[in-house]
């Protein structure tokens, strides 16, 4: 088992915001972690990371807590907010976090094209559109080729040519027996993952295949789907 939460309770800002969520997430699978805004969807993919003070419950990454000083180079990760540096150019962005973690500058190739990054490689991460922004992110957290990728709506802004792309090489990489786990408001890429965690303030309310998901709410639609989840667990008629 790649990734096994058990019982996980988070308080932010003195307040509990995940109220105890398990789920086991197969290495080889994309899981997709969908829910409003607010639900809890970045600070549990935090918790998997080992960045997010869990007040009790644990998560194992590859056999280890959840941040264990080994799981470094094994767990990539892609924050809703890009995290590079404005005054270098994407090039250098992605040569140094390989280097960070003793790889040269062929992995930042490699990492460079897989994300569509070739035609702005020289170009100050400043002065990049929002979309091949979240790109230089991912091609950084991609370059160590970790087994472990945590992405926090990693395709909100691009096209849809792109996005077509973009999930292309996330279900490559999910073939070669890495465990991935990607956060979206989308519900046409929560179709193309294995496993859907649908999360509302801070609870699971499903965690199962995308079409036993729709089979179970009655409609083939997952948008609809998830909304009769919702009213069937507030109690009103779905
Ligand atoms: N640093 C913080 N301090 C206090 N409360 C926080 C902090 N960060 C998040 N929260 C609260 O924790 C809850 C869960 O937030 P989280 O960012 O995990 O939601 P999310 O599902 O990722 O939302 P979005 O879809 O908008 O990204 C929210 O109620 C939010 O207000
Ligand atoms: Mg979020």
């Amino acid at each position: 088992m790649s990734v096994d939460i058990r019982d996980l309770v988070v308080d932010r800002g003195h307040r509990e915001v995940l109220h105890g969520i398990s789920a086991h997430l197969p290495a080889g699978e994309i899981t997709g972690i969908l829910g409003p805004s607010g639900s809890g969807k970045t600070t549990l993919l935090r918790a998997v990371v080992g960045v997010q003070l869990v007040r009790s419950g644990s998560v194992m990454v590859l056999g280890v807590p959840a941040g264990a000083p080994e799981l470094r180079h094994r767990v990539g990760y892609v924050a809703q907010s890009p995290s590079v540096y404005p005054d270098l150019t994407v090039t250098e962005n992605v040569r140094f976090f390989a280097a960070l973690q003793g790889h040269g500058p062929e992995a930042a190739d490699r990492a460079m094209a897989a994300a569509g990054l070739d035609g702005v490689r020289r170009q100050l991460t400043a002065d990049l559109s929002g979309g091949q922004l979240s790109r230089t992110s991912l091609a950084c957290a991609m370059v160590g080729d970790p087994q472990v990728l945590v992405l926090d709506e990693p395709t909100v802004g691009q096209d849809p040519v792109l996005r077509e792309e973009l999930w292309s090489w996330f279900r490559s990489l999910a073939e070669q027996g890495r465990t991935l786990l990607v956060s979206s408001h989308v519900m046409d890429e929560a179709n193309r993952c294995d496993r859907l965690l649908l999360v509302r303030d801070g609870s699971v309310l499903a965690h199962d295949t995308p079409s036993a998901v729709k089979a179970s709410a009655g409609t083939e639609d997952l948008d609809e789907a998830f909304l009769r989840l919702i009213r069937r667990t507030s109690g009103e008629v779905a």
